[in-house]
């Protein structure tokens, strides 16, 4: 274990952040500590940039944005593919960081150079159109142009695949971009950056500042020369980052997390739905925006599905990112913190403790930040545990007596990211899915699960802007209008 960690060590460079095609340290001089959640380990320290280091960033892509906005798009595609190949490549380290900064298991193949492909397909179709005229003299059409400089600020929970969101679309329109990822998991971010310059990706295109989020974080966010932000994080944060792009009247996007109802009907296929709703809560120990937190199931049906996944929880193998474990620890003590605090508050609040509950000990889990996957039984729907994201391994049952009370409960949240419709009746599926309230809705399965380019994003406090999708480079354009008068 402590070879892979001295490898990230070989792998990038230490206490420097990549600003205009080089590797520097933070102005200030001053770093942060990345630890290995399982153990407490150092992996690495990266600079603790601020308003300067962002600031030069800025500057790096701002300069570099003329001759990415003008190369051919279809030199732009090739660059991309090029770098899905590298990526592809390097799929084994890439996932060696990612695991050991955020402390997960193996997720098998690496959907990352896939993610670099489908927005390289579309650099060179990105398309204007030709509009008529008052006069056969006249001539109108729309360009779909690149905004310039794209700031991304990230979270820790899957960086390589948040950072592939916001990036691989953003510099296939010819956009350059300034990643701020999260100060608890920046070495995925720094390492695919790397990639990006090894693929040949010219200087000052890709720039990626490390810090912590009211320094560095704000700076980006509030920099006069960032002309589209995106940001994926809480709705409190997503709120300061408007706030900032506000003030300077930029546009972004914002991903800010879910609290998503599993709905299961009485006719529900239990086989399959019973995995999946285990998964979709234990999945990288449940820090994932779209995981299914909330069961609501018909009250009929309670007893049994609960008996059944609550034999499911206590079958989970948690334990370090080396071993052949589904689920890992929590990032950092103050998620610990946080995940138990809802713990102990939904004890306090009523709810019952069907299966888990507590923060794993004994040697391989005391230096790390282990908690039990765990249910919440007899919730209502009122509750804290029932309306506020986890973001753990906590899943809280909510029963339900009617399909009217079901699409109640689902949408009586701020939320709106993700939801599961289980059940074997196709007419119901579609009124429910019509109905409830989310960016996406899956029947009889989980989110983006075996469909290419689904677009994703949130209603309500979820969010707004759709990544993922074919419209997603798109989204990184602005149309301008051209008028040409062919008069004699
Ligand atoms: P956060 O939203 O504060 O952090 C996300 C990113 O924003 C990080 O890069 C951070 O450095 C940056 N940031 C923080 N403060 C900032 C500011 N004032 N200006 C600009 N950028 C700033 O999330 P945090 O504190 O790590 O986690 C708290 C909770 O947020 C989690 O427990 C979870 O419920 C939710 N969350 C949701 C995520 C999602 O995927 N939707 C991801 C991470 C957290
Ligand atoms: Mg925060």
């Amino acid at each position: 274990m402590s070879d892979s960690v001295s490898s990230i060590g070989s792998l990038l460079s230490e206490g420097n952040h990549l600003v205009g095609g080089r590797w520097v340290s933070a102005t200030k001089g001053e770093t942060i500590e990345v630890i290995n959640p399982a153990t407490q380990d150092v992996l690495l320290q990266v600079p603790r940039g601020g308003e300067k280091d962002v600031d030069d960033a800025v500057a790096a892509a701002s300069e570099a944005f003329p001759a990415w906005r003008d190369t051919s798009p279809a030199v732009r595609a090739n660059l991309l593919y090029r770098y899905a190949e590298v990526v592809r490549a390097h799929a084994e380290e890439i996932d060696r960081i990612e695991r050991l900064e955020v402390g997960r298991p193996s997720w098998g193949p690496s959907g990352l150079p896939n993610q670099l492909v489908y927005a390289a397909s579309l650099a060179d179709k990105v398309r204007g159109e030709t509009l008529p005229t008052t006069s056969p003299d006249m001539l109108g059409m729309t360009l779909r142009e690149p905004y310039g400089v794209v700031g991304s600020i990230i979270p820790w929970n899957t960086p390589g695949p948040t950072m592939m969101v916001d990036l691989a679309p953003a510099i296939a329109a010819g956009n350059t971009i300034v990643i701020k990822p999260a100060e608890d998991a920046p070495l995925t971010c720094l390492y695919l950056a790397l990639l990006a310059a090894e693929a040949g990706i010219p200087p000052g295109v890709v720039n990626v500042v490390t810090g912590y989020g009211p320094e560095a974080g704000a700076a980006l966010a509030s920099h006069p020369l960032v002309r589209r932000m995106s940001f994926t994080g809480s709705p409190e944060t997503g709120s300061k980052v408007m706030e900032a792009c506000a003030k300077n009247l930029v546009p972004l996007h914002v991903e800010l997390g879910g609290k998503s109802p599993q709905i299961v009907l009485r006719d529900a296929p239990l086989g399959k739905a019973i995995p999946t709703i285990v998964r979709s809560i234990t999945f990288n120990t449940g820090q994932v925006c779209a995981a299914g937190s909330r069961l609501l199931v018909e009250e009929s049906l309670r007893g049994e599905l609960v008996g059944a996944l609550s034999e499911a929880f206590e079958k989970v193998r948690v334990g370090p990112w080396y071993e052949e474990v589904e689920m890992g620890p929590l990032i950092s003590e103050r998620q610990e913190r946080r995940v138990l605090g809802y713990i102990e508050g939904a004890k306090d609040e009523g709810a019952e403790l069907v299966t888990g509950g507590h923060k794993l000990s004994g040697e391989k889990f005391d230096r790390g930040y282990f908690v039990e996957p765990t249910i919440f039984d007899h919730v209502a729907p009122a509750m804290r545990i029932a309306q506020e994201e986890v973001f753990g391994p906590v899943l809280s049952v909510i029963s339900y007596r009617d399909e009217e009370e079901a699409v109640e409960i689902a949408n009586g949240t701020r939320y709106g990211l993700v939801a599961s419709i289980w059940t074997s009746d196709v007419g119901r599926a579609v009124r429910l899915a019509r109905r409830v309230e989310a960016g996406q809705v899956s029947i009889n399965s989980t989110w983006s699960r075996g469909v290419i380019g689904a677009p994703f994003g949130g209603y309500k406090q979820s969010g707004f802007g759709r990544t993922m999708g074919a419209d997603s480079v798109l989204e990184y354009t602005q149309v301008k209008s051209v008028i040409v008068n062919g008069e004699a």
